[in-house]
């Protein structure tokens, strides 16, 4: 199922912002050289928040551990141990508002 999440606007270039869509476990979305991506809130290893984290160098990364993921592939660097990979939902910009496909848990990109 295909969910809006908010107003394209609403997601400035290098920054993350956290939602919470109803019946959904918390999101990230950010904003990389114009491209949207859209993760759990959730780093994979533990429970905290990668929204309050930021981006660098096409990563986000996680403010508690510093662990690293990059945005195009979820590979990550610098991870605590146990600490996976990150993984994706399909999203699109569509008419000035961003959808992401959030059933069926997120996908490796
Ligand atoms: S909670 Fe996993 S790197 Fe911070």
């Amino acid at each position: 199922m295909i969910i809006e999440i908010c107003d394209s606007a609403a997601i400035p270039e290098g920054e993350i912002r956290r939602f919470e869509p109803e019946g959904f476990a918390p999101i990230a979305v950010a904003r990389h050289e114009g491209r949207l991506y859209v993760f759990p809130d959730r780093c994979p290893h533990a429970d905290e928040s990668l929204a309050e984290g930021w981006l660098e160098d096409g990563r986000v990364v996680c403010g508690v551990h510093f662990a690293e993921f990059e945005l195009d592939t979820g590979k990550v660097h610098n991870p605590p141990v146990g600490c996976p990979n990150l993984s994706f939902f399909r999203c699109e910009d569509r008419d000035g508002k961003v959808f992401a496909t959030l059933t069926g848990g997120p996908e490796y990109v």
